[in-house]
């Protein structure tokens, strides 16, 4: 291979790294992970801590902003975000014309999209004045969009929820409030999805985050970066995985509950089948959120009286991963995906849903991160390429071919 080839843009001469297994892409101040140790902190707040003492609202804050905020800080933010809730109502128009069958993660990531052209002014942020308003209105407008999303699916009117309710509490009403009913908010829920979203908000230099600020550095607006984001999440490698892994539960379940069969297809390298919700490029021991999420999904289910065998395999399979050296050599350890599934059905969520409540928790982790970008004023992202083609050949008419 010629070497001038390879060589970079500085004049260094190019890695190739599939998979970017071994490459950073920036410096961030916003998450801190360790995989060896299982260590995950947002802003320098350890993620235990905040699943356990912070709503979504403050975390959300606190990825974007830096800090904690003050609480006249959270209520100006909270107000900010509800003044700016209000989607178009051509929105409606195109959220018909999907079939009912669309999956809600291709409708959400269309429907971010279209916000842009709802919202020109979203795209061109040169102050940081631009991009708090741009900030606002999708932390405002994207749970409306999920919740309508659900409910088109379901056949149930669009509604707006309440101003006078908390974030989390608000999405729970727009997403469950049936019509001629008063939705009462179990604060059991309440607590489960502001853990959940909590857990899920940040995850450093991810397929879905990487993603978001590859397309921002081209500077395109922030709704469409976040649209792109969405549909790398929607990926069964990625924010899909939980869905499929209620889906491969189930159907253990629906085969008899005989998880040594599974285990056994995961590791047999002639089988495309994978252990879905099992293993993770950064974490090497334990995934903490997975830890917290179990912990949780025993309590949730507990609370609201559910018993779900499904919780029982998964618990298996887990156990019987611990103990398998497959699982061991390769420490392959349960991720974010494996237990909050059974949560999100506990809650009453379809399943189909998962990818896109994992998409409303990632939000602020793909707005803070994009809103870093921006400030430090990356260059646009542009990976090389060691060219393995053909060399230079001449044109042949169609007809000789
Ligand atoms: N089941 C069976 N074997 C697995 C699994 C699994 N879930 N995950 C990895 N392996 C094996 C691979 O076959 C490979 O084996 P080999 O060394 O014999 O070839 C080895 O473990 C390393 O796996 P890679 O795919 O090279 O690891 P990578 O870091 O590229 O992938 C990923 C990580 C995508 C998460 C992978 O573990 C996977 O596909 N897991 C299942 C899907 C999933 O749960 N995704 C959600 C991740 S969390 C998130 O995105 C929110």
């Amino acid at each position: 291979i010629d070497i001038k080839t390879l060589r970079g843009a500085t004049n260094g001469v190019i890695t190739i790294d599939r998979g970017f297994k071994n490459t950073g892409s920036c410096e961030s101040e916003i998450t801190f992970l360790d995989g060896e140790k299982g260590v995950l902190r947002y802003r320098g707040y350890s993620i235990e801590e905040l699943a356990e003492k912070a709503d979504f609202l403050e975390v959300a804050y606190a990825l974007i902003f830096g800090n904690l905020p003050t609480q006249e800080q959270l209520n100006k933010f909270h107000a900010d975000i509800k003044s700016k809730s209000v989607v178009d109502d051509d929105i409606k128009k195109i959220l018909d014309a999907f079939p009912k069958t669309a999956h809600p993660m291709g409708v959400l990531s269309s429907l971010t999209s279209a916000l842009t052209a709802f919202n020109p002014s979203s795209v061109n942020v040169d102050s940081e004045e631009d991009m708090y308003n741009s900030i606002v209105k999708i932390l405002g407008k994207f749970p409306v969009l999920v919740s309508w999303t659900m409910r088109k699916k379901q056949g149930l009117p669009l509604n707006y929820g309440s101003t006078s309710l908390g974030y989390v509490e608000n999405i729970l009403k727009m997403m469950f409030e049936q019509p001629n009913e008063s939705y009462e908010i179990s604060p059991i829920i309440k607590d489960a999805l502001d853990k959940l979203l909590i857990l899920h908000a940040d995850h450093e230099q991810n397929c879905s985050t990487s993603t978001v600020r590859i397309v921002g550095s081209s500077h395109a607006g922030l709704f469409a970066s976040l649209s792109a984001g969405i549909s790398a999440l929607w990926g069964p490698l990625h924010g899909g995985a939980n869905q499929a892994v209620l889906e491969m539960l189930e159907a253990i379940k629906a085969d008899g509950g005989d998880t040594k069969k599974y285990m056994a297809k995961a590791k047999d390298k002639n089988d495309p089948f994978r252990l879905m919700g099992f293993g993770h490029r950064v974490y090497k021991n334990f995934d903490p959120r997975a830890r917290i999420i179990k912990k949780a999904a025993d309590e949730v289910l507990n609370d609201l009286g559910i018993e779900d065998p499904i919780l029982d395999i998964a618990k298996g399979l887990e156990q019987e991963a611990l103990s398998d050296p497959y699982f061991v050599d390769r420490k392959l350890y349960p991720n974010v995906d494996f237990y909050s599934g059974i949560i999100y059905r506990a809650m009453g969520i379809p399943v189909e849903m998962f990818t896109v409540m994992f998409a409303l928790g990632r939000l602020p982790g793909w707005i803070a991160q994009w809103k870093e970008m921006r400030l430090n004023k990356e260059p646009i992202g542009r990976p090389r390429q060691v060219y393995t083609g053909e060399n230079l050949r001449s044109f042949v008419e169609i007809e000789n071919r």
